[in-house]
């Protein structure tokens, strides 16, 4: 075939129009053998899109083709900021230059700032910075036990986990997710953790005993379908909690750091829990997490308890403080509440011109839409089409787009969805 005369093709002597299309089948090939060679060795744990990512900006991606993708997902709602912005790159290039790593056997001011403004967030008292979701989780489950075994409750250790709700997948964060095949090929699991219904709170004080330490559940749940929890369901989950000496632990990995269009979903609730676990948006794509405690909680765990080789280094808490300057400076807050608003708007329109939509959920930039028929036949049109989203389980199409979302691109990414949904 003529693209594979890759010669005439570097020297140029090709006509200007087969070049072009001989750039799109070489650049195909490449991509292919790239997707190749990374099967060979990748643990295949993930069933991926056939796409190379090379480069980003702004709200939009590009594979090694130069095809341009719009992007509603952003590395699973983590991108908060979109790609290639200047002020957060600037500041992570210059704490390169200065301090990438220290160990926690010494503090940073990086480090020192990051706590800060991560309590301040939050409504609570203490910080421990992670690597990951899951090990937000994992600090929160040991404070926990930790708690109750320090005020004298050793058989004080069942937790009180929600039925299609997502914590990771490390052993303890993968004990509590709701989803029986996560948990199924790796038990024994921790053990002691009982499963209520999301939004039932009756099935949750059915579960609580003398021997409940904490209740962990997702202010709005991600992976499960995005569903928000509602109103009589969290204040009903505090109040068990405040009854029975029982820590509140709100995972807001996925809806927090803005994304509902408050810093933390629960703020909605006009509640405060006792530990709350975090982690994607915080640093914008800097793998870091995090679980804040409050006065009540926070002597749970003490020197020798937990820690971290990687947690809260200084470039990991370098990327926080940044992410939380540009949110200040840019009002990202306010942003997401009139664009969430927006998408919410634009979503229930197209839901009522397609007959294939059931529902429309989520708060602010979280959204999803119910489907009745599986939604991964969709997924790849809409990769087809440039348009990246992603599901949650089967009939749910999912919206995670960068914060910074303008009203331009939930238009363009509707038109991209109407069509396919035809
Ligand atoms: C609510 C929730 N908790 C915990 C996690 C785990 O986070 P990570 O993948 O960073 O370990 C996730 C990941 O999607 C999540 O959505």
């Amino acid at each position: 075939m003529r693209c594979t005369r890759k010669y005439a093709l570097y020297t140029g002597t090709e006509r200007k129009t087969e070049r072009k299309f001989c750039t799109y089948l070489l650049g195909g090939q490449i991509m292919k053998e790239f997707i190749e060679a990374a099967e060979q060795h990748l643990l295949h744990v993930y069933n991926r899109y056939p796409v190379v990512l090379d480069h980003g900006e702004g709200m939009y991606l590009y594979d090694t083709n130069d095809k341009k993708y719009l992007d509603f997902a952003a590395g699973i709602g983590t991108n908060a900021l979109g790609y290639g912005n200047k002020e957060f790159i600037t500041a992570m290039k210059e704490q390169m230059d200065r301090l990438l790593h220290v160990s926690n056997y010494f503090y940073t001011k990086p480090n020192i700032s990051a706590v800060k403004l991560l309590a301040e967030a939050t409504g609570m008292e203490k910080v421990f910075i992670s690597n990951s979701g899951a090990e937000a989780v994992e600090g929160a489950i040991k404070l926990a036990r930790k708690y109750a075994r320090k005020k004298g409750f050793s058989d004080k250790t069942e937790l009180i986990a929600m039925n299609k709700g997502f914590h990771g997948r490390s052993m303890g964060a993968v004990s509590v997710t709701g989803t029986e095949s996560y948990r199924k090929p790796f038990e024994p699991l921790i053990g002691n953790v009982h499963f209520a219904d999301f939004n039932d709170i009756s099935s949750v004080k059915e579960l609580v005993s003398s021997g409940t330490c904490a209740i962990i559940v997702e202010t709005v749940q991600g992976e499960g379908g995005i569903h928000a929890a509602g109103e009589e369901f969290l204040l009903g989950i505090r109040d068990l909690c405040d009854k029975n000496d029982i820590l509140m632990i709100s995972d807001e990995v996925q809806c927090g750091m803005g994304r509902t269009g408050s810093y933390f979903a629960y703020e909605k609730y006009g509640i405060q829990p006792d530990v709350v676990t975090m982690a994607k948006g915080i640093g914008n794509g800097i793998a870091v997490g995090a679980f804040a405690v409050n006065k009540k909680a926070m002597n749970g765990l003490e020197a020798g308890d937990h820690g971290s080789t990687f947690g809260g280094n200084p470039f990991a808490s370098a990327a926080i403080t940044k992410v939380f300057e540009i949110f200040k400076k840019q009002d990202i807050i306010s942003h997401v509440k009139e664009m969430g608003d927006y998408l919410t708007k634009a979503l229930d329109g197209l839901s009522e011109k397609k007959k294939v939509i059931m529902e429309r959920r989520g708060l602010g930039l979280m959204q999803g839409i119910e489907c009745s028929e599986p939604v991964g036949p969709y997924l790849l049109k809409a990769l087809e089409e440039g348009l990246i989203l992603i599901g949650a389980g089967k009939n749910v199409i999912r919206f995670l787009p960068p914060l910074i979302a303008e009203k331009e691109h939930v238009d363009e990414m509707i038109g991209i969805l109407d069509n396919i949904l035809s």
